[in-house]
């Protein structure tokens, strides 16, 4: 297993639509460990493939509180199939746009349809804070950034931040 290196907005893979993944092999098994690996690493709750630069339909998350065991899990080809007209607001943070939070409104409940690790296919009913995770993942997927949902004034002061923050770490 290995620690990816993770993406740092604005980069302009993170705005890129990730394509379908083709076959659920031993490759996809080793990018799905190291990814959970980063996670747990970084730490965060969830991961998508765009955020270490492979443009693949795939995000790895875990959502059990500090208490709990760890429950990592995998979703490949992920795709909301229903969402909730209830909303639920969270407070929402992302690997790709360190030390910057966010409420972000989204449907309370949805259902995703993808296939497992082992290539099943698979079906779950999300809420609380798996629900939100999974969106906000899956966004990752087609290039969306939380602060997307955030008024241009604030996205534009984040953005400008980061990439400041990023020069001077290059310089
Ligand atoms: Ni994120």
């Amino acid at each position: 297993m290995a620690i990816l290196p993770i993406l740092v907005a604005p980069d302009p893979r993170l705005k890129t639509k990730a394509k379908p993944v083709e076959a659920v092999d031993e490759d996809l098994r080793r990018l799905i460990d190291d990814m959970l690996e980063t996670m747990y690493d970084a730490p965060g709750i969830g991961l998508a493939a765009p955020q270490v630069g492979v443009l693949l339909r795939l995000l790895v998350l875990d959502v059990a509180g500090k208490d709990e065991p760890p429950a990592p899990m995998a979703f490949v080809n992920p795709e909301i199939v229903w969402e909730s007209e209830e909303m639920s607001v969270y407070e929402e943070g992302c690997l790709s746009i360190p030390s910057h939070y966010a409420e972000v409104e989204r449907p309370a409940q949805v259902k995703v349809r993808y296939l497992d690790r082992d290539g099943q296919k698979q079906e779950v009913l999300a809420d609380g804070l798996l629900a939100t995770c999974l969106q906000h993942e899956i966004d990752h997927l087609d290039g969306k950034l939380f602060i997307d949902y955030l008024s241009s004034l604030k996205r534009n002061m984040i953005l400008r931040k980061l990439k400041k923050e990023t020069t001077r770490e290059t310089a």
